[in-house]
């Protein structure tokens, strides 16, 4: 089956829309005219629960299904709870593709995670080095999932020839991310942790690790461009990377996020905590030469993402819209 065409008619499934990349993309679904959307959250329908996930579908016959839902949380959550970190994507994922293949649903697209690479892979990152090497110890049940998830599509692909596709994300930020003092991701946690050291007055934050790693970092709202450029033009059974193709060092990171807050106390590191690999970028030609590129530089992104944060807290009603439906960016 060839790739059907999005038309603003086009029934749309956003499983995780409450999240940071589904609600991104809502977004950037609604500004490119496709209102057709399909809303749950985790509330109204727990994708663990297979019949609960079967009915839904069954009923809501979208014509798309993206699957942005997953239980993630960074490298501490991920280490701290592994066996429900892998049952829980492994069963959202399952009972949703499952699901939809049932309802015969033509076109899906799966999030994946760069955290599914080798952990010595060769930087940048290509999509030939998956599955080439031992993964990264602290993040392998998360990463054990989405490798599956990729497997099913694949599998989908070719028992059923439907258009079904993979995107691999790196480490996303944006509006609407989790600010979590445990279960964040590196950037927004970094960000919570030097906010908090401005509004104590603190000498000094610690930053973990030696601050020499590497990391790319990618705004919500590029993925979500991303994700309409693959449902637009991509239909191949391997996986393509989402990124910017640049990195920078998590020292350098602390900077710019002190001086986008207004911190002037000293970050110091942490050498007793674990750097991991110390270099991770993504090789984005794959998605580049589909035509898509990401516009937002890191400082501007990271601006943005910290006036968010700092409304979400007085404002907590706007962070239940963000979070929410009624989201508009
Ligand atoms: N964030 C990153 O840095 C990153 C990097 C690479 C890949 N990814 C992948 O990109 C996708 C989106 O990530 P994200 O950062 O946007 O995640 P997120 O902000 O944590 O949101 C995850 C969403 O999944 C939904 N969900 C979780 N468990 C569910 C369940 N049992 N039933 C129904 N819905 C459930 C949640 O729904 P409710 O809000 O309704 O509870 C939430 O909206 C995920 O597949 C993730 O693995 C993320």
């Amino acid at each position: 089956m060839r790739a059907p065409e999005l038309t603003p008619a086009s029934r749309i499934y956003v499983a995780g829309h409450r999240g940071l990349a589904g609600s991104a993309l809502c977004g950037r679904l609604r500004a490119a005219g496709y209102e057709n959307l399909v809303l749950a959250g985790s509330s109204e329908v727990d994708l663990r629960d297979r019949a609960a996930t079967t009915r839904f579908l069954t009923e809501a016959a979208p014509d798309v299904v993206v699957l942005a839902a997953a239980r993630g949380g960074g490298s501490g959550a991920n280490a701290a709870e592994p066996a429900d970190v892998l049952s829980a994507n492994l069963r959202i994922q399952v009972n949703v593709m499952d699901a939809a293949r049932a309802a015969g649903v033509p076109r899906l697209l799966f999030l994946a995670s760069s955290a599914m690479y080798p952990r010595e892979s060769r930087q940048p990152v290509r999509e030939t080095s998956l599955l080439a090497g031992p993964l990264e110890p602290t993040t392998e049940a998360y990463a054990i999932a989405k490798i599956a998830g990729m497997a099913q599509v694949r599998a989908v692909r070719e028992q059923d020839g439907l258009p079904w596709i993979t995107a691999i994300p790196t480490n996303l930020y944006g509006p609407g991310d989790n600010f979590h003092p445990t279960s964040s991701h590196v950037l927004a946690g970094l960000m919570r942790r030097i906010h908090d050291a401005a509004v104590a007055g603190a000498p000094s934050v610690v930053v973990w690790g030696t601050g020499t790693p590497r990391r790319e970092f990618l705004h919500a709202d590029d993925l979500a461009d991303a994700c309409l450029t693959l449902l637009a033009h991509y239909d191949e059974p391997g996986p393509v990377n989402v990124g910017t193709g640049r990195d920078i060092s998590v020292a350098d990171l602390a900077k710019m996020l002190a001086e986008t807050i207004g911190y002037t106390g000293a970050i110091e590191f942490d050498p007793g905590r674990p750097d991991g690999t110390p270099r991770k970028v993504l090789d984005i030609r794959a998605l580049t030469g589909l035509g898509w590129e990401p516009k937002i530089r890191l400082r501007a992104g990271i601006a943005s993402t910290y006036q968010w944060y700092l409304d979400s807290l007085t404002l907590p009603r706007q962070r239940e819209a963000v979070r929410g439906h009624e989201m508009v960016r």
